[in-house]
This record gives structure tokens, sequence and C-alpha cells, in this order.
């Protein structure tokens, strides 16, 4: 589903952030990145994604057969590509349900589909909602306006469930969840898995990933996949550390 060859990517001042990272992930997998700060996870899902503050200057990205690369950030999106941000935007004035509804609009058309009807829309919502255990005030509030930490992340995972897309990236989408939302978050995660979707989950601990199991785990170091494994290498890495 996703192939990336060698991928470098620096910053505007040519600084590299990304120095020949290698990752592919198959259909109905779960992926985990793990890695120090400032080792470039959150600029390797942003590249993906098409962030303008990024040049690729060397390597390749393959998204269900079409090179990623040359297609804009809405092209990138309707072909299945989603990112949960590990700092999600405020847009104040734009109603959470508003954005849902203009983005799904936006994804049906590009993708010459129907227009999914008002019906069929609210009792998607409703049902994510309550899947996510989320008040139904969030639909009529700004866009992450005022929400806590927790609350801005299970935001990201309702846009990740209303989308569909067919491979996730979510960064850090763990951090600042409370005991329980951590278990409502990844149970929404594994509802929306299946065998043609893929999601890779950019985390620091283990504790996500005993709810939402993943079957290969990448080390980045340095802008680059120092080491992969299984499930075990995040419980190593935890009790060993980086030093490993
Ligand atoms: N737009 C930017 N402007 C300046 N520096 C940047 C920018 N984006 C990334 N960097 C730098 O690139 C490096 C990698 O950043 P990145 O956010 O990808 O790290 P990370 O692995 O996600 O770290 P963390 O675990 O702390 O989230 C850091 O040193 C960061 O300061
Ligand atoms: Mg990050």
């Amino acid at each position: 589903m996703l192939n990336i060859k060698d991928l470098h990517a620096t910053l505007a001042d040519g600084t590299e952030i990304l120095k020949g990272l290698n990752l592919s992930v198959g259909k109905g997998e779960i992926h985990a990145i793990m890695g120090p700060n400032g080792a470039g996870k959150s600029t390797l899902s942003k590249v993906i994604a098409g962030h303008p503050s990024y040049r690729v200057t060397k390597g390749s990205v393959v998204f269900h057969g079409k090179n990623l690369l040359s297609l804009s950030v809405a092209e990138r999106a309707n072909l299945g590509f989603f990112i949960g941000f590990q700092y999600p935007l405020e847009i104040p004035g734009l109603g959470n349900e508003e954005f849902l509804r203009a983005t799904i609009d936006a994804k049906h058309k590009a993708l010459n589909l129907p227009k999914m009807n008002e019906s069929e829309f609210s009792e998607k919502m409703k049902k994510t909602m309550q899947l996510l255990e989320m008040d139904s005030r969030y639909k009529e509030r700004g866009l992450n306006e005022g929400f806590s930490g927790g609350e801005k992340k299970r935001n990201e995972i309702l846009q990740m469930a209303m989308l569909e897309p067919s491979l996730a990236f979510l960064d850090e989408t763990d951090s600042g969840l409370d005991i329980d939302a951590l278990r409502i978050v990844a149970n929404g995660i594994n509802k929306l898995m299946n065998a043609e979707r893929s999601v890779v989950l950019i985390t620091h601990y283990q504790r996500l990933l005993d709810y939402a199991k993943p079957q290969f785990v990448h080390v980045i170091i340095d802008g680059k996949i120092a080491k992969s494994g299984g499930a075990g290498l995040a419980l190593e890495l935890e009790e060993k550390g980086y030093e490993l």
C-alpha cells in the first residue's frame, strides 16, 4: 500500500531531517514508529501528507501504486491518506461538524461518489461519537476550539473514523490521554481496522500498543529507520532505552 524508498527531506534552509528512510506498509497492518525526540517522526508524517515546510530532495513514496510526491495535499487525502496531528490546530469559528461535513463532501466530489445524504451523515456522526464516548455538544463547537489536549486527540480519531482513510498516521495520539480515553481511542482504532486499512502509530510508550497491537515496530533515529522488529521490540525499548 505504502512504499517509501531512500526518502530524504530538508527544511527550506536546506537542513536535512529525513536522511534515507525506507518503510513499507501493507494492507491491514498496524505499525508502530518510536524514536527519540527530534528524530524525524512527525516530519515523516508531514512529508507524506505534503506539508509545504519540507522539500523532498531524494527518494520515492508510492501509495496505492501512485507517485505520492507528485500529488497535492488534497489528492493525497482523497487517495486515502490521513494524518492525526501531534499538535492539532484550533480553528475558531469553523464548527466541528461543519468541518467534517465539508471534508466528506469534498472527498466524495473528488472521487465522483454521490453526496452523502444528511441522515446518513448525522447517523454516522452520532454512532462514531458514541463509540468514542464524545458528548454531542462537541459537534457544535469550533474545530478544537478550547478543547483540552486529550479532547483534541480524541477529535482527531473522530475525523479519522468519519473519513475512513485506507492509511492513517497517528502522531502521538496517545499522549495526553487519560487512562480511560486511551482505551476508548484504541478501541476506535481497532474498530476501524480491516483487511484493506492500515495504521501507523507514532508513539513514545508501550501502553497504546497494549490495546492496538502492532505487527511491526520501527525505531527512527536521526532521520532514518535504525531498527525494525515485531511487537516485542517496543517492550524491549521500554526496558532498555534507545541505547539498545
Ligand atoms: N518546520 C520546521 N522548522 C524548523 N525545524 C524543524 C521543522 N520541522 C522539523 N524541524 C526539526 O526537525 C527535527 C525533527 O523534528 P520532528 O518533529 O520530526 O521530531 P519527532 O521525531 O517528531 O520528535 P518528538 O518525539 O519530539 O515529537 C527536530 O530537530 C525539529 O526541530
Ligand atoms: Mg513528533
